[in-house]
């Protein structure tokens, strides 16, 4: 304790002092330079969580259990639309173990989607919330939730986006079915004058389906009051988001809420917003004073929170003899579900390639089945799967390579703006990827090789964001031993948050990652971040995490010079330590410096600055799929898939390259089996579970050959960091049905690419 209050005097400096600090405080560095050598960032480091994930010893949000808990379960709406004439709880309440029921009759009154409420009894589709039981046990609730009697008036209903837009459709809304009551518009140059310029004018039409997220984990929460202060575990990809809507539709100030993820089993956009089943559980907590769990089964989930909404594409697309795109258009049509949400997929077309004449009309439709919400880069990879296989077809009509016309169509300036970027290194991705794939292999004229199995080469360009931005903080706890801990209000989707952060502050204070802790998702604890979208946290929260660091460094540099007693000219810092040159050399350890500063815990906060004005910050890439047809049966196999991107800097390739080998799995699956079915007679989903809804498994899987152009992007920000989670699966299914087009000289325009489309497209 002594030795505290001499360097307390002497952490408070003398005049000069004073301003050397002031000097250094101002904790000026310049941001990674693209080819800077760093040690731990861009390592394939294992997971910091590895051991508890592969022991089992994790806890997801899934596995939290709280002293008298109780379990909560959801009737949901059998019928694609109907209205609730009388519901009768009797019977389930009169159940051993049942401890409270709520319905629209009972409910507060909660807005939801702006077009509807918590609990309606105007019901829109298969999957709507009719009740919510808390009982003893999930079984009990489960039970329960069978034993209410329901009686409903059958309303008309329609499950098809383009019969939704007829005259006399069934009508979800007293406005009509299309959201808004008008299409979404985009528009620069003259499509005319493009169409009348080309040479070769195409139109096209491609449709793609509807799948569903299917994360590992199940949508699920757990919460529990404390007075007027709720504690909501969720598994989420936004706390602050979570927070913010719960706070706001029970009338509680934010500091009321507290949300706290820790593990989780995915999300792919799924979890990016506040769901029902949150607020219902908290309402019952409430209710029956006891902490309340509600977990979704495969089935509610396929129903009710989410999905890629479908596309039916019209393009139309003018080109000059030599290459030279004119015009673009798109008409889309997509199926928001019952409750509003985006549905366009125009961005690729509009982003992709420089063309001066483009048009753009993106109808969003109401249809009596679940919402869309956010799918791993929406709207893009369908977007990318009618784009990619026009220029395909494009380039062939005019002779060139596929290759060859991309190039000749290089944006080289972001085309909706007409700024740069901040890099664009895709050109280099292209050229990678094709000499890696062989790509002088492919059949000259498709469909021509001998026997039933043809193999065939293709490739898909990808842009996406992924720069991401302000606001996210980070703060930095160096502790007196010597240990730290980063907090930060992000969140890890099971992508690898823990450990790239943790790499970014090991590399400033040049440490290792052992001594590092990272504490993410918890609102109360950590300061902001956005939710965990659009492939923003690493290119968010990365920068925040080293600006806090690089303050940390800058503190203990003046607080080192002081005790050291020489200037920070002179002195050296490595391995966590601080020499002093010279005959006077001595040398001192962070935790040992914390403790000479009189402080216990050393804390800075770091911040994400804005991106650089004036430049477009994008994704580039992409992918090349070899395949094989088998002309008998129509199956199609990818056999390899060669990635090659401009991500910015690598914070981790082991890492990387799992998010990349995920996008190409899932992608894959988007290409050739996922689809939701419904079956149209009754309005209702026939495979809600992952038996009937084929997801890719291991034996699907091709080889992936990955190559990363880039080394750091020096105008975004200081760590140079852009996403990868979203890039990953945009090519790919338009790379593999150009291949299966280079393999029979058939176009596949409807997805998924099952063997009897494969088969009736041949024999066409
Ligand atoms: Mo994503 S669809 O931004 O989680």
């Amino acid at each position: 304790m002594a030795e505290n209050k001499i360097i307390k005097s002497k952490y408070f400096f003398e005049e000069e002092e004073i301003e050397q600090l002031a000097e250094v405080s101002t904790h000026q560095y310049r941001p990674w330079e693209k080819n800077e050598k760093l040690k731990v960032v861009g390592k394939g480091l294992p997971r910091l969580d590895g051991y508890d994930k592969v022991s089992g010893s994790a806890v997801y949000t899934f596995d939290v259990i709280l002293p008298r808990m109780a379990h909560a379960a959801t009737l949901r709406c059998p019928h694609p639309h109907a209205r609730i004439k009388s519901i009768d709880t009797s019977e389930a309440e009169k159940l051993k173990g049942v401890l409270g029921i709520l319905t629209h009759e009972n409910a507060p009154r909660i807005e939801w989607y702006g077009r509807s409420f918590l609990f309606d009894p105007h019901l829109r589709y298969e999957g709507d919330e009719v009740a919510c039981v808390v009982a003893e046990s999930e079984r009990i609730a489960r039970q329960a939730v069978r034993s209410i009697k329901v009686e409903y008036e059958i309303l008309p209903f329609v499950v098809d986006a383009q019969q939704a837009l007829q005259k006399n459709a069934p009508q979800l809304y007293e406005d009509g079915n299309l959201m808004r009551g008008k299409p979404s518009k985009y528009e620069r140059g003259d499509l005319e004058k493009g169409l009348q310029e080309a040479d070769v004018v195409l139109e096209r039409r491609f449709d793609t389906q509807v799948v569903v997220h299917n994360p590992t984990e199940p949508h699920v929460s757990v919460v529990k009051w404390d007075g007027d202060h709720l504690t909501i575990w969720d598994s989420t990809q936004g706390v602050f988001s979570v927070r913010s809507r719960v706070a706001s539709v029970l009338g509680l100030p934010e500091s009321n809420v507290r949300v706290i993820k820790k593990y989780m089993g995915g999300g792919f956009g799924a979890k990016l917003e506040a769901g029902k089943y949150t607020v219902m559980a908290a309402l019952l907590a409430k209710k029956i004073g006891r902490p309340v769990r509600i977990a979704l089964d495969r089935r509610e989930m396929n129903l009710a929170v989410g999905n890629r909404p479908d596309s039916y594409q019209t393009l139309k697309a003018g080109v000059k003899k030599d290459g030279t795109l004119t015009a673009l258009y798109l008409k889309s049509i997509g199926s928001a579900g019952a409750y509003p949400a985006g549905t366009g997929c125009a961005w690729p077309l509009r982003s992709m390639y420089a063309c001066p004449n483009v048009k753009v009309e993106e109808y969003s439709v109401y249809i009596n089945a679940g919402r869309a919400r956010a799918y791993r880069a929406p709207g893009h990879v369908q977007g990318f799967f009618a784009l990619e296989q026009l220029i395909d077809e494009l380039a062939e009509k005019v002779g060139m390579d596929p290759l060859e016309f991309r190039l000749k169509n290089y944006a080289d300036k972001e085309p909706n703006w007409n700024i740069p970027y901040t890099t664009k290194l895709l050109k280099e991705a292209y050229l990678k990827g094709a000499k890696a794939i062989g790509w002088e292999r492919r059949n000259k004229t498709p469909g021509e090789q001998p026997g039933p199995v043809k193999t065939g080469i293709g490739m898909s360009s990808q842009i996406w964001w992924g720069g991401g931005g302000p606001p996210a903080y980070a703060n930095l706890k160096l502790n007196r031993d010597g240990s730290v801990q980063i907090i930060a209000g992000s969140q890890d989707l099971g992508t690898g948050t823990y450990t790239i952060l943790a790499q970014v502050a090991a590399e400033v204070l040049d440490i290792p990652v052992e001594k590092i802790e990272v504490i993410l998702g918890d609102t109360d604890v950590a300061p902001y971040c956005g939710s965990s979208g659009g492939s923003t946290t690493a290119p968010s929260v990365s920068p925040a995490v080293r600006d806090a660091a690089e303050q940390m460094k800058a503190k203990l540099f003046s607080a080192a010079a002081a005790h050291l007693g020489v200037p920070e000219s002179q002195l050296k810092y490595a391995g966590g330590k601080f020499y002093s040159a010279g005959e006077k050399s001595a040398s001192l350890d962070i935790g040992q410096l914390a403790r000479k500063m009189g402080e216990r815990v050393l804390v800075t906060t770091g911040r994400r600055e804005a991106n650089p004005e004036g430049y477009a910050v994008n994704t580039f890439g992409v992918q090349f799929a070899e395949v094989e047809v088998d002309t008998e049966t129509g199956k199609v196999r990818v056999k390899k898939i060669v990635a090659a991107y401009d991500l910015g800097r690598v914070l981790n390739r082991q890492m990387l390259d799992n998010q990349i080998h995920g996008g190409i799995i899932q992608g894959l699956g988007y290409a050739l089996f996922e689809e939701r079915l419904i079956d149209r007679n009754i309005g209702k989903l026939v495979n809600a579970n992952l038996h009937d809804y084929k997801i890719p498994t291991i034996k699907d899987t091709p080889e992936i050959e990955i190559y990363i152009v880039s080394e750091g992007d020096e105008k975004l920000s200081n760590t140079g960091v852009k996403g990868v989670g979203e890039p990953a699966i945009i090519p790919t299914p338009a790379a593999i049905a150009n291949a299966v087009y280079n393999a029979i000289g058939v176009r596949m325009t409807s997805l998924p690419m099952t063997p009897d489309k494969v088969l009736m497209a041949l024999q066409s």
